[in-house]
């Protein structure tokens, strides 16, 4: 989808979104629209009883004195409501198969920031967003007609820039790791995902991959016994983005890669495995964000880190009740195979730690179904063991749009961890079940400033309701990291 950013109005062809507020019956950004359709939209919106309530719209095809085909006039209600970025995201969800191919947003006149006009590009973007590479066939009325979306603006070049520096690259780090999200356990396994990061050297990151030879060598063996089941061959991804001052601590942004989870030989139940295709939605967002972080040249010194992993069962997949000894030198009695997401990062993040001594680090996983039952779809949850962090994080979710909920760490959860067997088991019991995974984790990052976001209900969904969220794959954290390091590291 083209994007682009202009003035000039109503000469446009195509459609022409004209969003009015409530009660607004001059239709001020567009009223030169109105005074040349002589009466025909005024008479037009009277028939459709249109007042400029929100989730009112109305058509007027061939409008007298404009090139555009059709005048899609939407209403936003009252203006302290107004969300550009969702404006966008529904006009195109509604016109997305309509056979239009170019839609010019009438947003100037409103008072928007440039960040709010950069963000309706985005809003267009998602909400055009479609998984079909894998469909031979495609019926013409499932197919996508838009092809270019105008955002017409008071300051096209701040707009542009607003896109350009921030929002575009983001919106291309958002799509890349729904694409990831979205394909088979077939085609992203381990090394493949390693293979399609390896392409991103072309941004500037600089790659590195860590095969199981190497991973033996420096003792990850909680990420090695989940794959051993597997005949595809773990992969450690190291992404790395030098954009800040020569020597400044790297901000490390550590992602769960299960590329499939079956949960080995504590089998997961048939019935919604094929979902765990998307037990790698923690790496994805992870990706996702250097992709924008690079896309837009930040200043801040940033490493990703992605466990890549497949939990099989099999003849030489890890047993319930082995013992496996972590890169920490810290033991784990694996009880439960199928909560291999902590085994993954216990070494990811101690690697992350102790190799790149960051100021900081966040990982993201698909760690637990309990913070589904926890916070539903709508929130990722966090956990910390620094309340400053854990601050930033909830500003960078005000800041993004991307929700979070901070939960508790506590000594009396991290207790029931322990074993008589080795230094720690890798299941907590029955209950705080999101809690207790990040307990687990918390054993492995020291006294680094941490934050875990459990995104087993955000990175993933089944369900639809937000207009920008077009497929099972969200891209969920890639907006929330760029916040992050750009309200924190780039100043
Ligand atoms: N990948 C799953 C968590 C998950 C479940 C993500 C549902 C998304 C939707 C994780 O590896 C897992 O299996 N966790 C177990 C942990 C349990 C065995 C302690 C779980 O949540 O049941
Ligand atoms: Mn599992
Ligand atoms: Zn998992």
């Amino acid at each position: 989808m083209k994007i682009s950013f202009v003035t000039a109005r109503p000469a446009t062809s195509g459609t022409a979104v004209i969003p009015v507020f409530d009660g607004d019956k001059k239709y001020g950004s567009a009223k030169d629209y109105y005074s040349a359709s002589k009466g025909a939209i005024a008479k037009a919106a009277k028939a459709a009883k249109f007042s400029g309530k929100a989730g009112q719209r109305f058509d007027v095809y061939a409008p007298a004195g404009s090139k555009a085909s059709r005048l899609h006039i939407v209403g936003l209600g009252k203006k302290d409501k107004f969300n550009p970025e969702m404006l966008a995201a529904n006009v195109v969800k509604g016109l997305l198969f309509s056979g239009d191919t170019t839609l010019t947003f009438h947003l100037d006149g409103l008072g928007l920031t440039p960040d709010q006009a950069a963000r309706a590009a985005v809003g267009a973007r998602l909400a055009a967003y479609q998984f079909n590479r894998h469909k031979t066939k495609l019926p013409k009325n499932k197919k996508p007609t838009i092809a270019s979306v105008k955002i017409a603006y008071d300051s096209s070049s701040k707009g542009k820039k607003a896109y350009d520096n921030f929002h575009g690259p983001v919106c291309d780090g958002i799509i890349y790791a729904r694409d990831l999200v979205n394909e088979p356990p077939n085609v992203i396994y381990p090394k493949a995902y390693a293979a399609r990061v390896k392409k991103l050297a072309d941004l500037g990151l600089k790659i590195e991959v860590l095969g199981e030879k190497r991973m033996a060598t420096l003792g990850m063996h909680a990420l090695l016994g989940v794959g051993l089941g597997s005949e595809r061959e773990s992969q450690l991804v190291v992404m790395r983005w030098d954009g800040g001052k020569k020597g400044a601590k790297p901000a490390a942004l550590i992602g769960k890669g299960v590329t499939f989870d079956t949960g080995g030989i504590s089998l997961k139940p048939g019935a919604g495995m094929w979902d765990m295709k998307g037990d790698m939605g923690g790496s994805a967002a992870v990706v996702g964000a250097m992709i924008g972080i690079a896309g837009r040249k930040a200043k801040a010194n940033v490493i990703g880190i992605i466990g890549l992993v497949e939990n099989m069962p099999d003849g030489r997949a890890q047993n319930p009740g082995d013992i496996v000894k972590s890169m920490s030198g810290q033991t784990i009695e694996v009880l439960n195979t199928d909560a291999e997401g902590r085994l993954v990062l216990a070494d990811a993040l101690h690697y992350a730690r102790t190799k790149y001594k960051p100021a900081a680090m966040i990982d993201l996983a698909t760690l637990t179904g309990a913070i589904i039952v926890s916070l539903g779809h709508e929130h990722a949850g966090v956990f910390s063991n620094d309340d400053g962090l854990a601050e930033q994080i909830s500003a960078a979710s005000e800041s993004s749009g991307e929700r979070s909920w901070r939960l508790p760490l506590l000594p009396e959860y991290d207790k029931l961890m322990d074993t008589p067997n080795a230094d720690m088991k890798n299941l907590g019991g029955k209950a705080a079940g999101s809690i207790t995974a990040a307990q687990f984790l918390q054993r492995f990052v020291g006294d680094t400033s941490w934050a875990h976001i459990d995104v087993a209900g955000t990175a993933m969904k089944n369900e639809r309701h937000d207009p920008r969220e077009t497929t099972f794959g969200t891209g969920y954290g890639v907006r929330l990291l760029n916040h992050w390091i750009a309200e924190n590291f780039e100043g």
